[in-house]
């Protein structure tokens, strides 16, 4: 394998953490790393993961200032080995990722640092592989990271059959729709069940689980016309659907998976009392306690002041929608 980066001391791959309005939660392959049904995404430009590879030190492979734990290493060598062909214990190089934001609290934080792992190898190899196929490599750390290397509204792809894959292709960029998203976090506490543990529980034992796959199949149809159509009434009706059917799955999962608390339920009941008053909102959850308030910019503000009354939020975090994983080298 060619490595035209030789010369360069650092190579930072920075990409944005996402949030599905319509959703996944299942997989047809785990060890392929497939989902059971397609998600329709927007990338969140305030929420970043910065992954440097440093040319001169081998082997550190450090997350937010610590040594890697087991888990972490499964995904990226993962991703490593799709892109080099090699184990990640035979790296010549020193990885050091960080996020801005909190991680495994149900953020996506996997999905932002395995789409700037696979940027920066790609250039560090000096592969130039398409987006969709960085798309494809992202995908093997964390099935929703096919979705972060691309900016705006995305989408996924899922081919079945022998050569089942998956990757995610842009629908329309951050500049087709201004939207504004408010990151209510609740609990910035690592959460206790991983999203790719608690796919394969839900799958094994919810009674739900096989309607939530034929029913997610229309909502992401009807749901990506109302996006299509800039109509922030359906689309709001969709997002919340598909959310409210992933948690009956997790809800009714043995042993259950109640990734709510009694804040997040605050806020859903906010969210409903807005939108009575005119506002347009939207929520979603996904496999943590935070909740995603979407809205249109005009009324971030008078969100926010709401949001102020509710006890029991640690921080908001404010997010226009933001473009596709880079990188730098210095
Ligand atoms: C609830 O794609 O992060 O956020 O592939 O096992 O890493 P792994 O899981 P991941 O799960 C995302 C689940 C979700 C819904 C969604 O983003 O569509």
């Amino acid at each position: 394998m060619t490595i035209v980066c030789e010369d360069l001391k650092i190579i930072k791959g920075i990409a944005n953490s996402n949030i599905a309005l319509l959703k996944y939660w299942g997989k047809s392959d785990v060890m392929k790393n497939i989902p059971d049904m397609p998600s329709i995404s927007i990338n969140l430009a305030n929420l970043n993961s910065y992954v440097e590879l440093k040319t001169d030190i081998t082997k550190q492979l450090i997350l937010n200032d610590k040594p890697i734990d087991n888990h972490t290493y499964a995904r990226w060598n993962r991703v490593y080995k799709a892109i080099s062909s090699k184990e990640l214990n035979q790296i010549d190089l020193g990885i050091n990722a960080n996020n801005n934001f909190p991680t495994s609290a149900g953020l996506a934080s996997s999905a932002s640092g395995m789409a700037a792992m696979t940027v920066a190898l790609n250039q560090y190899y000096g592969l130039n592989l398409t987006m969709s196929e960085m798309s494809r490599v992202a995908s093997k750390g964390s099935a929703s990271a096919a979705r972060s290397i691309h900016g705006g509204f995305v989408e996924t792809v899922i081919s079945k059959g022998q050569s089942s894959d998956m990757h995610a292709e842009q629908l329309v960029d951050e500049n087709y729709w201004k939207l504004s998203i408010l990151i209510c976090v609740t609990d910035s506490s690592k959460k206790k069940v991983s999203s790719s543990e608690g796919m394969q529980l839900s799958k094994k034992t919810s009674e739900l689980y096989d309607s939530w796959v034929r029913l997610s199949k229309n909502i992401i149809s009807d749901g990506r016309q109302a996006l299509l159509a800039k109509d922030f009434e359906k689309l709001s009706f969709y997002t919340e659907l598909s959310c409210m059917c992933m948690h009956a799955v997790m809800m009714t999962t043995r042993p259950e998976l109640y990734y709510w608390n009694p804040t997040t339920l605050r806020i859903i009941t906010l969210a409903k009392e807005l939108r009575k008053k005119g506002i347009p909102v939207t929520f979603t959850i996904d496999a943590g306690p935070q909740v995603k308030l979407i809205t249109e910019p005009d009324f971030t503000k008078s969100i926010e002041d709401a949001l102020n009354e509710i006890d029991g939020i640690e921080k908001v975090i404010e997010s226009s929608i933001g473009e596709g994983a880079y990188c730098e080298s210095f």
